[in-house]
């Protein structure tokens, strides 16, 4: 039997593609008690739950349904899906304008109910956007934590697997900074069993490059990412409602941390019932230092212009 915790109630904000993936997906791990779908399309997030609901005969006990802000008050992780997502040749960045009125409302929904919870934030540019929650909400900042750049080393881990012929899971490797462009890749860290692995300039570049660019190439393609970001935000959760204290790149609020504070920015961080609990300490070389010191002054320079 799955370790499904007593009464874990997961509510998740915007059904589009990565709401209603990340839904399906919490259902299938069968590791929450209860599920809940909010949308401004109501319509829709009831449409959603009916049709996951007619699958719970296939799979186990999770109570799901459509609900409203009022169901934030139980609510143990609330993830905000919601808002507009990038459209073919769009940056996350673009997003910021459109997606940051949103959560003005969003926010004083949840903590006109919720002040206990833990709130993931997974809509773009999921950096600023939880920076944004976390001013907005008053929570503290190791109960806002945004994805970061867990799906992007998803990404880098798939591709380095497949370059070194051997499964992602065993290999462990990190990209940081912004979920984004300016984001970078830790070469130096990357290993298998403790051992380091190496590469030609030219498969460096290929499998950053195709790291980075993933999701334009996705859009491109289908319209929208919804499988991976999906799984990775299930990792998070499961990490926090099993109190597992797992290592996982997510985007959380830096304060003196190699010389970049007040801004939020994916590193990997032990994450735990308590939300982010620790950063871990990177050791950066020059160069690493460098690219992290641009992505945080990208990010500021935007959060500047934001009225919080
Ligand atoms: N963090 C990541 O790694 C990652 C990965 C993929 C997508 N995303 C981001 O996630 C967000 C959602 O993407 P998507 O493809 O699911 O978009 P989508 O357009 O399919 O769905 C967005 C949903 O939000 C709803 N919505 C809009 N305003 C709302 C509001 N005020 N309150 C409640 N619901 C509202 C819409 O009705 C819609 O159902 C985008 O910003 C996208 O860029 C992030």
């Amino acid at each position: 039997m799955k370790n499904k915790l007593r009464s874990s109630r997961v509510v998740i904000i915007g059904t589009g593609a990565v709401g209603t993936t990340t839904a399906y997906t919490l259902l299938l791990r069968e590791r929450i008690s209860e599920l809940v779908l909010i949308d401004a399309n109501k319509e829709k997030a009831l449409g959603e739950a009916l049709d996951m609901n007619h699958g719970l005969p296939f799979t186990g006990g999770v109570k799901l349904w459509a609900g409203d802000y009022s169901d934030c008050a139980d609510a143990d992780v609330i993830v905000i899906a919601a808002g507009a997502s990038q459209r073919p040749g769009e940056t996350r960045i673009d997003l910021l304008k459109r997606n940051a009125g949103i959560f003005d409302s969003i926010i004083q929904n949840i903590v006109k109910y919720n002040d206990h919870g833990i709130i993931l934030v997974a809509t773009n540019p999921v950096d600023i956007l939880s920076y944004v929650t976390l001013k907005k909400s008053g929570f503290p900042s190791n109960r806002v934590i945004g994805s970061g750049t867990l799906l992007d080393s998803a990404r880098f881990r798939y591709l380095i697997g497949q370059n070194k012929k051997i499964n992602p899971r065993s290999i462990h490797a990190h990209i940081i900074g912004e979920h984004g462009d300016s984001e970078l890749p830790l070469w130096s860290l990357a290993n298998v069993a403790g051992i380091g692995l190496e590469f030609s300039e030219e498969d460096r570049e290929e499998i950053f490059n195709s790291t980075k660019n993933a999701a334009y190439e996705i859009i491109n393609a289908k319209g929208a990412t919804s499988y991976a970001i999906a799984l990775a935000l299930d990792r998070i959760i499961v990490s926090i409602l099993q109190n597992e204290a797992s290592v996982l790149n997510v985007s959380t609020l830096l304060t003196d941390y190699n010389g970049v504070s007040d801004v939020y920015l994916g590193v990997p961080s032990i994450v735990d019932r308590t939300g982010v609990r620790e950063v871990l300490d990177l050791k950066l070389s020059n160069e690493e230092l460098t690219q992290f010191h641009a992505s945080a002054n990208k990010l500021k320079a935007e959060i500047a212009n934001l009225d919080l």
